[in-house]
């Protein structure tokens, strides 16, 4: 079995130019497969509202859910690094707020990091969750927390100005402490530049091949998230239609009586216990 890589080990694979391979999970059992796959880190992404819980947009996902979410992640990878993602509102108050949260992510969910959307003005709260001994993931680009101010789901950095400003709130956000920085949905030549000045891991949803590790959203990449599919994302597999095909044969059987057959899916009694019990069954 694989020892859990630390953030020592990430910065070797950053150096040796080794990439990082970096998935979200939500649950048990695709946790549990993911470790097995060798996943190196594990985000238990906000995405988990829009992805298991249905809901439109990250933001309803309350710091209650993330935190189940990631103790079930955590039993299912013993041996992956978990990074578990603060949820809107959850750090956005105060440093006070975010370290208490932070910690519950540490203390509660098992967690090894935390991620926060933000740059320079969230480099206090970097800072301050830093400072209690948390390592702590930044995540520029595309903010999904923000896309009210974003204008939506809406790729970043993509014209001189917005792309300097990027360069610049990295360095600011590696300045303020993270350990790592998620760079989402941005120019590729965009997330080279900042990947280049780095002195920490950068990882990349959407934000090209020269990142020194890659994220995507599990469910996208297996087909199991239908809504949208975002540009940057590549099928390995359409879970989904497998899913639909097991459920329609199921019901089939089950109208047809064709599930379940007696002799392969029940438990059987002798057969003199089955005559006296249709005996006995009579006199109550
Ligand atoms: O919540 C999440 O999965 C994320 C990724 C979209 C980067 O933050």
């Amino acid at each position: 079995m694989a020892t859990k890589k630390t953030v020592i080990d990430f910065h070797q694979m950053k150096d040796k130019g080794e990439k990082i391979v970096f998935l979200t999970a939500y649950d048990f059992p695709t946790a549990k497969l993911q470790e097995e796959a060798g996943v190196d880190m594990i985000l238990v992404g906000d995405s988990l509202g829009m992805v298991t819980l249905g809901y439109e947009t990250t933001l309803p996902v309350t710091m209650d859910d993330m935190i189940r979410h990631c103790q079930a992640v955590r039993r299912g990878a013993p041996n992956t690094f978990i990074v578990g993602d603060m949820p809107y509102m959850s750090y956005q108050t105060s440093d006070e707020q975010a370290v208490e949260n932070a910690g519950r992510f540490i203390k509660e969910g098992g967690c090894d990091a935390v991620k926060l959307e933000g740059g320079s003005r969230m480099a206090s709260r970097i800072r301050a969750i830093n400072d209690a001994g948390i390592l702590v993931m930044g995540h520029l680009g595309l903010t999904p927390q923000s896309m009210g101010q974003q204008g939506g789901y809406k790729a970043q950095g993509r014209n001189v100005e917005a792309a300097l400003k990027l360069v610049e709130e990295a360095k600011a956000v590696e300045n303020a402490g993270a350990f790592s920085i998620l760079l989402e949905a941005m120019p590729p030549e965009v997330a080279k530049v900042i990947t280049d000045r780095a002195e920490i891991p950068i990882l990349g949803i959407g934000a090209g091949p020269y990142t020194h590790g890659q994220l995507v959203i599990y469910a996208d990449m297996v087909g199991m998230f239908d809504a949208f599919t975002p540009k940057f994302v590549k099928k390995y597999a359409n879970i989904r239609e497998h899913l639909v095909e097991a459920f329609k044969a199921y019901a089939a059987d089950v109208r047809s009586g064709a599930f379940p057959v007696i002799k392969e899916h029940t438990y059987n009694m002798k057969e003199e216990t089955v005559q006296e019990f249709l005996e006995r069954v009579k006199e109550i």
